[in-house]
């Protein structure tokens, strides 16, 4: 016989085990939660089942509930009171990420809070920076309202700082922001990979932030383009990147396989609400069997080369290892 037998190391789930080249734990893990400006509210959103909006005075309760999962890493988005032409709600010191984060570091200090630097939840228009006349994001006078919204999260205690408006330079100018406020050591995670995305869909319900007018092609990435985000990825780099995320995650393996194999960053999949709703829809319908492929799908993201995964699953993944299937 002249062939290889590769069923010999499939032969036992013991043997599988001990082969098995990727995993996914509880430290891949980030979790997004939405923080509404009012109080006693918890809406779960429609198109994502499990997440919800939910008051600052109720916040506590996810906290710990995601906490005693194993959770250690969480990402905060704002449904603010006000909204206005330049996004004011983003980058004041009583705003709501900064409110849920001095209360995330004050009940849970060893956990990470990241922070999405971004002004779309906080404009009247709804897009990612500031307007001129005929409605075109204007990049060079966005970046120092993101500069400040950078150094208001940090100074609230957010761990991480992760950009996500896609203007040019935006790495380099809040690098500067934040070493001249004294926060050389807060890391800066780039979501400098990030595709104009129908898969966004369920999530600008959640944070009320879908554009009033256009879309966010100017900004945003073309999905067919796969050397723009070396592009990106070499500005990011030279900018000051610490990580980068890659986002969508499921239709983007392969850049995700390309980041990694043209840079030694720690790399983000950003697994996001589409991707989230899409699965939870089949799950509820009794179609697919939602843990095992759940776990499929952040194997497979792991397996393109991310070291993180940012997920709304994060703690049902963390319910699936708890009961000791992973
Ligand atoms: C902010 C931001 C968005 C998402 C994360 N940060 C919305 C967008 O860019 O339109 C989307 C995340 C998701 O769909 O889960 N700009």
């Amino acid at each position: 016989m002249s062939f290889d037998r590769h069923r010999r190391l499939r032969s036992s789930a013991v043997m599988r085990d001990m082969v098995r080249e990727t995993t996914v734990s509880k430290k891949d893990l980030i979790y997004p939660i939405f923080v509404i400006e009012k109080d006693d509210m918890k809406n779960e959103i429609p198109s994502m089942p499990g997440i919800f909006q939910l008051s600052l005075n109720l916040l506590h309760e996810e906290l710990k509930a995601a906490y005693d999962l194993g959770i250690r890493a969480v990402m905060f988005f704002g449904i603010p009171n006000e909204k206005d032409a330049c996004g004011t709600g983003a980058f004041i010191d009583e705003g709501i990420i900064q409110k849920a984060t001095r209360l995330s570091k004050q009940l849970y200090p060893d956990m990470l809070v990241l922070a999405d630097t971004c002004l779309c939840e906080y404009t009247d228009h709804g897009h990612c920076g500031v307007l001129d006349d005929h409605g075109e994001v204007i990049n060079d006078e966005t970046l120092p309202l993101l500069v400040q919204t950078a150094v208001s999260q940090a100074r609230a205690g957010a761990d991480i700082i992760a950009p996500s408006n896609m203007m040019d330079g935006f790495v380099q100018a809040i690098r500067a922001g934040l070493d001249a406020a004294g926060f050389y050591n807060i890391p800066i995670m780039s979501y400098g990979i990030k595709y104009a995305s129908a898969f966004y869909g369920p999530f600008r319900d959640a944070a009320e932030s879908t554009p009033k007018s256009g879309d966010r092609k100017s900004y945003q990435m073309d999905p067919a383009n796969r050397l723009e985000a070396m592009r990106e990825l070499e500005s990011d780099i030279a900018e000051g990147a610490d990580m980068m995320i890659v986002k969508p995650a499921l239709s983007y393996l392969d850049i995700i396989r390309d980041v990694r194999n043209n840079s030694n960053l720690p790399i983000v999949a950003y697994n996001v609400s589409g991707e989230y709703a899409m699965t939870k829809a089949a799950a509820a319908n009794g179609w697919i069997d939602e843990e095992r492929i759940v776990m499929e799908q952040m194997i497979s993201m792991k397996r393109a080369g991310a070291d993180m995964i940012i997920t709304y699953f994060a703690k049902d993944i963390c319910g699936y290892i708890n009961r000791g299937g992973y």
